[in-house]
């Protein structure tokens, strides 16, 4: 961004969160941050609330109460214009969500030109750029289903980055792929971070988390259990419950 204090900024600030589902409250007072260029990994038991938390980050979900701030906006502000902040939120789920009936290529160029309002020459430059970083370069004109589990969520990848997007969320992208297929993933995500992407990841890769991971995140009953630096939280857990957890995982 270009205002002077942005790097100051927390990329997203997230402030006594509450969102209910009817009566039940699946976060209970979240508080939350990612600094610019930080990439946080968060993890948790089934059920904790990773998934509403990062998708109350974009206002995929309503929050019911409290303040999420992106680059400093409040979004939670009904004043905010909301669909500009999101196009600086790129996000990538388990499900890859491309279209099935459009080429790798026209699926990378349909928002950029739609919502960036790009001309098909720039919005293919850029997405052949990114297809390049994703290692999937040569693939524009494959349909989706012609790919691999693997290759698709890279293009998913690709096709959030070609939005130029401030900062990107992750939610378990290697959790429905076979595992021979999980390392191309995590090997991208892995180049992303280490050009500086600001990133939240909700994973169960205890591994990249340790490795790639700026910070580690533990949540469990709608709540930040604890949080620190990967190496420390994975071999030296400080709570009961991120004990037991990872005791099961690890
Ligand atoms: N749209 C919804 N309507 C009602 N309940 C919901 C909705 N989305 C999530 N929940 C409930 O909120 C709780 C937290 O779900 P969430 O998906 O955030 O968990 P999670 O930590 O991402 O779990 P997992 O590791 O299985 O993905 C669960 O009890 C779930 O049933
Ligand atoms: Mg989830």
């Amino acid at each position: 961004m270009s205002i002077g204090t942005a790097n100051s900024t927390p990329a997203i600030a997230v402030r006594d969160l509450h969102k209910s589902f009817g009566k039940n409250e699946v976060l209970t007072g979240i508080d939350f941050h990612v600094d610019q260029g930080e990439v946080v990994c968060v993890i948790g038991p089934s059920g904790s609330g990773k998934s509403t938390l990062l998708r109350c980050v974009n206002r995929l979900e309503e929050p019911t109460s409290g303040t999420i701030l992106i680059e400093g906006v409040d979004i939670t502000d009904p004043e905010t214009d909301l669909a500009a902040v999101r196009t600086r939120i790129g996000i990538v789920f388990q499900q890859f969500n491309l279209f099935p009936h459009l080429t790798v290529l026209r699926n990378l160029t349909l928002a950029q030109r739609r919502v960036k309002g790009r001309s098909k020459a720039e919005a293919e430059e850029v997405a052949r750029r990114n297809l390049e970083k994703v290692g999937m370069a040569g693939r524009e004109s494959a349909y989706p289903a012609q790919l691999s589990g693997g290759q698709q969520q890279r293009i998913a990848i690709a096709r959030a980055l070609s939005m130029d997007p401030d900062m990107m969320l992750f939610d378990e992208p290697t959790s429905a792929l076979d595992p021979e297929l999980v390392g191309d993933v995590l090997e991208v995500m892995r180049t992303l971070a280490n050009e500086g992407m600001t990133m939240m990841v909700v994973t169960h890769e205890m591994g990249f988390a340790r490795e790639v991971g700026d910070r580690l995140v533990f949540m469990d009953g709608g709540v930040v259990v604890e949080q620190g630096d990967p190496v420390e939280v994975l071999s030296n857990p400080q709570e009961t419950r991120t004990r037991g957890f990872l005791s099961k995982v690890l």
